[in-house]
C-alpha cells in the first residue's frame, strides 16, 4: 500500500495528527439529541434483545485488547453491563464457557487477525451472539459477525496503530450510550456524554498543538533503560496502552501496573534510573494517584504526569484538557502517542516498521 505521507516524516506521525479529523467521523451522523442517544445503523440487535444482555466479554489483540479494556470499562459505568476484556489468543484455548446472555464483541483494526477471527468462530460455533468493532470494512471478521459498529479510522498505515485506537475507544462510547439509553442511562447523562464527545476533535487538537512540548519532554526520558507506567481504574488501560507503544516503537523496556498494586510489589523496582509516567486525571482518584506520586518521589524515581493541571510531585507534566471523567481516557492517551514517538525517533528507531512486528498477524 502506498498512502501519501501529506508531508510527515512517518505514518505514525500523520497518523497521531489525523485523530481530530478520525474521531469526527467516527461521529458523523450518529448522534441522536433528541433522544440523548446514539444509532448504530449496524448493530443488529434490537432494544429488547439489548435489554437481555446480562454481561459483555471484549476480545481483541494487542493494542485493540486495550481499546477493549477501556470499553469494557466504558460499557460498565454508562451501561452497568457487567464487562471485562481478554486477549482473543488466550481465550480460544481456555474452553470458556459460553453463555447466551453474553454479547461478544469481538475488537480489531484490520479485522484480519487470526486468534480474533478464530475466536470469533468459535463462539459462533457454540451458538453466541458476536458483534465486531473493527476498521477496515468488509474484513474477515467484520464479515463472520453478527453486526457491529465500525470505527471509521481511515486507513492505518503504521504497524503500531494510533488512530485507530482513538477512534476504536470513542466507538465504544457510543455502544455504551446506546446501550445505557436502552437501558438506566438518564436523559441527562446522555446529553452530558454526547456533549463530550462532541468536544473531542477540538481537545484532541488542542492536544496535538503542544508536541513541541511532548518532544522537549520524550527527549528528557529517551535514555532510560526501563519504564514504569501506572494508572488507576480508567487509566489502567491507558497506562498499558502506552507502554505497549513504548516498547514497540523504542524497544525501551516498560512496565504498566495499577498504580494501587505499586506496594504490592513494583516498588521495589523504584529508583532514579526507573522513570514513571503517571496517569492522574482529576477526578474520584485524584488523591490516591497523588499518594502514589509521594511513595514514588520518597525512593528518588522521577516522574511524568498526564494530568488535568501542573502535579507538584511530577517532575514533568503533560496537561490535557477535561472532558466528562468516562471519556478522559481518549484524551489522556494522545499525548502518550507522541510520547513514544518522539522517544523512538531521538533514538533512531525505524518507526513505521518495528523489528519482529507485523501490522496484522493472519496466522497462529
Ligand atoms: C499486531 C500489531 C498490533 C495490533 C495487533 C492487533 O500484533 O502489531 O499493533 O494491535 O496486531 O491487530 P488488529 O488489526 O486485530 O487490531
Amino acid at each position: 500500500e502506498s498512502y501519501d505521507m501529506g508531508g510527515h516524516d512517518t505514518y505514525m506521525h500523520k497518523e497521531i495528527s489525523e485523530q481530530a479529523d478520525a474521531v469526527d467521523r467516527v461521529l458523523r451522523g450518529r448522534i441522536d439529541d433528541r433522544f440523548s442517544t446514539v444509532h448504530l445503523g449496524g448493530l443488529n440487535l434490537d432494544a429488547r434483545e439489548a435489554r437481555g444482555v446480562r454481561r459483555i466479554k471484549i476480545l481483541g489483540c494487542g493494542t485493540s485488547y486495550h481499546a477493549g479494556l477501556i470499553g469494557a470499562g466504558l460499557i460498565e459505568s454508562l451501561a452497568r453491563i457487567p464487562a471485562d476484556a481478554e486477549p482473543a489468543s488466550e481465550f480460544r484455548y481456555r474452553n470458556p464457557v459460553v453463555d447466551p446472555d453474553t454479547l461478544y464483541i469481538a475488537v480489531s483494526q484490520s479485522g484480519e487477525t487470526y486468534d480474533v477471527l478464530a475466536a470469533v468462530q468459535e463462539l459462533k460455533r457454540k451458538g453466541a451472539r458476536v458483534l465486531g468493532v473493527v476498521n477496515v470494512v468488509g474484513s474477515a471478521i467484520a464479515r463472520e459477525a453478527d453486526g457491529g459498529v465500525y470505527v471509521h479510522a481511515g486507513p492505518e498505515v503504521c504497524v503500531v496503530s494510533t488512530k485507530c485506537f482513538t477512534n476504536t475507544v470513542v466507538a465504544f462510547a457510543l455502544l455504551a450510550l446506546h446501550l445505557g439509553r436502552i437501558r438506566d442511562l438518564s436523559v441527562s447523562d446522555g446529553k452530558r456524554i454526547i456533549e463530550g464527545l462532541r468536544k473531542l476533535p477540538e481537545q484532541i487538537a488542542e492536544i496535538l498543538r503542544t508536541e513541541d512540548r511532548i518532544k522537549e519532554v520524550a527527549e528528557a526520558y529517551a535514555g532510560a533503560q526501563s519504564m514504569m507506567f501506572i494508572g488507576r481504574v480508567r487509566g489502567y488501560p491507558v497506562a498499558l496502552e502506552a507502554s505497549l507503544k513504548l516498547k514497540e516503537i523504542s524497544y525501551i523496556h516498560a512496565e504498566a501496573y495499577p498504580a494501587s498494586e505499586l506496594k504490592h510489589g513494583p516498588l521495589a523496582l523504584i529508583e532514579p534510573a526507573l522513570p514513571t509516567v503517571a496517569i492522574v486525571p482529576d477526578d474520584d482518584l485524584l488523591e490516591k494517584n497523588r499518594a502514589a506520586l509521594e511513595e514514588i518521589k520518597a525512593r528518588s524515581g522521577r516522574i511524568l504526569a498526564v494530568a488535568h493541571r501542573e502535579q507538584e510531585k511530577a517532575d514533568h507534566t503533560l496537561v490535557v484538557p477535561k472532558n466528562e471523567p468516562e471519556l478522559d481516557p481518549i484524551l489522556m492517551g494522545i499525548p502518550l502517542q507522541l510520547l513514544a514517538y518522539h522517544t523512538a525517533l531521538a533514538m533512531g528507531r525505524d518507526i513505521d516498521k518495528p523489528r519482529n512486528l507485523a501490522k496484522s498477524v493472519t496466522v497462529e
